[in-house]
């Protein structure tokens, strides 16, 4: 049976949290022999990751899932990335996505981009925008193309390519 997911907004008490939801996800993925996306170092000691988490600490779109109290999820929306091509039109940038990989199938990481899509919808704003690995088998590609967006623009940075994906709202 699914249990209950819920969204609140994050804050510096849950980065913590994340950071260990990132770690489980890389293990997850070098397990997989999926070492191209994060590497297979510990993401919590990256300095880059940390870096990047302070910005999320403050964030205004840094949202938390919870099942039964329990962070199982966290989303980071806003401004598009500086890599990715200007967009069409006013866009929400999904900036982080990560669900529990030790709880799968749940649907974590499908209710938060039906979080994204209503904050961009109550911001009166008509496109989603984010950015995925994308080699080999193309995975993580394939799994936001069932989640309804569309592959836009490659993306090349040393031996680490990735896409850029957008969903009209
Ligand atoms: C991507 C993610 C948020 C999706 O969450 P979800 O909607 O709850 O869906 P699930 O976790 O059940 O995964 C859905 C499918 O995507 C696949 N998948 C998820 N992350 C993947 C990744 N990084 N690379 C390749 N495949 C991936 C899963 O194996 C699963 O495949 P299946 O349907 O054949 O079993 C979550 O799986 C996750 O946190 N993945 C690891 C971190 C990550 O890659 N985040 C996205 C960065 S852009």
């Amino acid at each position: 049976m699914r249990e209950t997911i819920t969204a609140r907004r994050g804050g510096p008490d849950d980065i913590p949290a994340v950071l260990s939801l990132l770690d489980v996800a890389v293990e997850w993925l070098v397990a997989q022999g999926r070492t191209g996306q994060w590497g297979t170092g510990p993401q919590s000691t990256s300095p880059r990751r940390l870096a990047q988490a302070e910005q999320w600490a403050r964030a205004e779109g840094f949202w938390i899932a919870e099942t039964g109290g329990v962070v199982v999820g966290a989303l980071v929306v806003g401004l598009p990335a500086d890599f990715a091509p200007a967009p069409s039109e006013p866009d929400l940038y999904v900036n982080l996505l990560v669900a529990d990989r030790r709880r799968p199938g749940q649907g974590i990481g499908a209710f938060l981009l039906d979080h994204a899509r209503a904050l961009a919808r109550a911001a009166g704003i008509g496109l989603l925008r984010l950015d995925c690995h994308d080699a080999g088998d193309r995975a993580l590609v394939h799994y936001y193309e069932r989640q309804g967006f569309t592959a836009t623009h490659p993306l090349t940075f040393g031996e680490w390519t990735g896409r850029v994906l957008e969903q009209r709202l």
